[in-house]
């Protein structure tokens, strides 16, 4: 396991020990969580936020937000309990895609500010205790990306080879059946070379060509630069398209059509390659230089594919995220029990996330239109306490809810425009983040790029903050807790009352401490009882740590109210 490098190698012993002793008081304040008895490393006991730069702050009151916006609120995130934040791309880029169709893999874009901005942001984080992560998007560039310019100007052009061009089948046919995940064929002629370009997004996303090995060198290095500029680790955008067949086979396709009226397709010669394994371990190496982690986009089926991505003694991705989880649509118990069981069964650290800038926003997913901050209450107190690394999505300590547009021409995100009135697109889960409860709900002045639900005068930090039963209120206590208590820092998962389909609970215990979680899913009141003898526990008394309004704990059960939650310290 590598540790965190606090000093130069070049200092002799004595030297180590005499700065050690002038610096520790300001490392355990500035730095340091609770020690690493497990040897866990940083990413470990940190909690990660995700930050969608267009719509967290905006400085300059343009109606987008930006890194400066971003800065502005370390202290809001230090305060919440926030360790890292993820930013998705904020490179230069046309913004088909949102940042996704990157054009300059070393720069910002100046809607965002400039690499100055990313520096202040990067030392005011350190200040803080915020690790900055960015977002790496491997698997293709923006079309007006000069690399694709040179490409696609002549089939000669030193970088021709840098995407993916063939001949059509015959007149007017692509190279083969492959459809695009946002809709139609996924090749584009090109009338300059005659020839078709591939795109697994959209058009304007060609897909590098990471058989050349110039592709691959590029792109090692510029992980390489940023981390040397203070990115602490990156997140990787869609692993599984990096490859294709070389043959171009032609796709297995599927009974039924799918929200872009394309026929539904098994993605089986172009997605999961064995050589995508290859490449994660060269971006693990380099990640490795820097005591970086790497965070990854990993949509799986099974817990074996999610498995193959920690790689072979760890040796590619430290944190592939588990959105398993999140296709666990409804408050299950058995569902959940059976989904932790699987990632634990892996051999890697788990990762958690309820919600992101492609999903439904958490509180509309399991909320029940009546009980939504009980839920999302609930929900928090669940994934922050798991044994694994949670990855929140901004908002969702506040209770956001989704805005989808409720007209075509309203919509933003393309895939939403092309796949009416089926698929909404995005937009829906990507709005400004809600400050207080003026205009635009504080984010800007001026009219936002996308608008802010009615709901932002109830669910906004100001007045959340000032609601010991908010959602918010309810976040912050956990994430604390998650940062000071060490059985939930060290301590081993054990699925408790299995056979209880209304109450989740789990236990979480090191070293002769424990911590118990049980979390009431079902909208009618729930009692339970434990028995923790099995965990060690034979005498166990729970002493409430944070419990929901009506928790009570009492005469060895507990008994919650609909949606109730109760976290306790296990007493012998
Ligand atoms: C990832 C991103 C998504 C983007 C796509 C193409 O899935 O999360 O937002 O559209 O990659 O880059």
């Amino acid at each position: 396991m590598r540790g965190r490098s606090l000093m130069p190698s070049s200092f002799s012993f004595p030297t180590c020990l005499l700065l050690f002793a002038l610096l520790s008081p300001l490392l355990l304040t500035a730095q340091m969580r609770p020690t690493d008895a497990e040897g866990h490393q940083w990413w470990q006991h940190a909690v990660f936020y995700e930050i969608y730069p267009r719509s967290f702050a905006d400085s300059n009151n343009d109606g987008v937000g930006d890194l400066n916006g971003i800065t502005s609120k370390m202290g809001y995130l230090r305060d919440l309990g926030v360790d890292a934040i993820w930013i998705t791309p904020c490179y230069p880029s046309p913004q088909v895609d949102f940042g996704y169709d990157i054009s300059d893999y070393r720069n910002i874009d100046p809607m965002y500010g400039t690499l100055s901005d990313f520096d202040h942001m990067v030392a005011e984080g350190k200040k803080h205790d915020v690790r900055i992560i960015l977002d790496f998007v491997p698997n293709h560039t923006s079309d007006q990306h000069p690399w694709f310019l040179d490409s696609k100007s002549s089939r000669n052009a030193p970088h021709r080879d840098w995407y993916i061009w063939r001949d059509g089948k015959g007149p007017g046919q692509p190279p083969n059946n492959w459809i695009s995940l946002f809709g139609g064929s996924a090749w584009k002629f090109d009338s300059t070379t005659n020839q078709y370009y591939y795109h697994y997004f959209y058009a304007q996303q060609p897909d590098l060509n990471w058989r050349n090995p110039a592709v691959e060198k590029v792109m090692l290095d510029t992980t390489r630069w940023w981390y040397k500029r203070g990115v602490a680790g990156f997140r990787l955008d869609a692993v599984d398209t990096l490859f294709e067949d070389p043959e171009l086979k032609d796709n297995p396709v599927l009974p039924g059509r799918n929200a872009q009226g394309d026929p539904n397709m098994e993605n089986k010669y172009n997605t999961n390659f064995p050589e995508v394994h290859t490449e994660l371990q060269k971006l693990r190496k380099v990640a490795d230089e820097s005591d970086a982690v790497l965070i990854g986009e990993t949509w799986t089926s099974n817990v074996a594919q999610l498995d193959r991505y920690y790689g072979e003694g760890g040796n590619e991705l430290q944190m592939p995220m588990d959105f398993m989880f999140t296709t666990v649509n409804k408050l299950s118990p058995p569902d959940f029990r059976s989904q932790i069981a699987a990632v634990n069964s892996a051999h890697g650290w788990p990762v958690f996330v309820i919600s992101n800038h492609d999903i439904v926003r958490s509180y509309n997913r399991y909320g029940d239109g009546k009980n939504n901050d009980a839920i999302a209450k609930l929900m928090g107190a669940f994934y922050l306490t798991l044994r694994g690394t949670p990855i929140m999505y901004y908002g969702e300590e506040i209770g956001m809810e989704n805005n989808d547009p409720t007209r075509q021409e309203d919509v933003k995100d393309p895939i939403g425009r092309t796949g009416w009135p089926k698929e909404k697109g995005r937009d829906g889960e990507r709005t400004p983040m809600q400050w207080n409860g003026s205009t635009n709900a504080g984010f800007s002045r001026k009219d936002p790029w996308l608008p802010v639900p009615s709901s932002y005068k109830t669910h906004n930090v100001a007045t959340e903050s000032k609601d010991p039963n908010s959602v918010l209120s309810l976040y912050k206590k956990v994430l604390a807790l998650r940062h000071t208590n060490e059985a939930l820092l060290e301590g081993n998962y054990v699925a408790l009352n299995q056979d209880d389909p209304n109450i989740m609970s789990y236990l979480r215990s090191y070293k002769g401490k424990a911590v118990l979680v049980a979390l009431n899913m079902s909208a009618a009141p729930q009692k339970a009882a434990f028995d923790l003898s099995q965990q060690g526990f034979p005498k166990a008394t729970l002493k409430s740590l944070i419990a929901s309004q009506a928790a009570t704990v009492g005469g060895g059960q507990i008994s919650l109210e609909p949606f109730g939650l109760l976290i306790a310290e296990v007493a012998q």
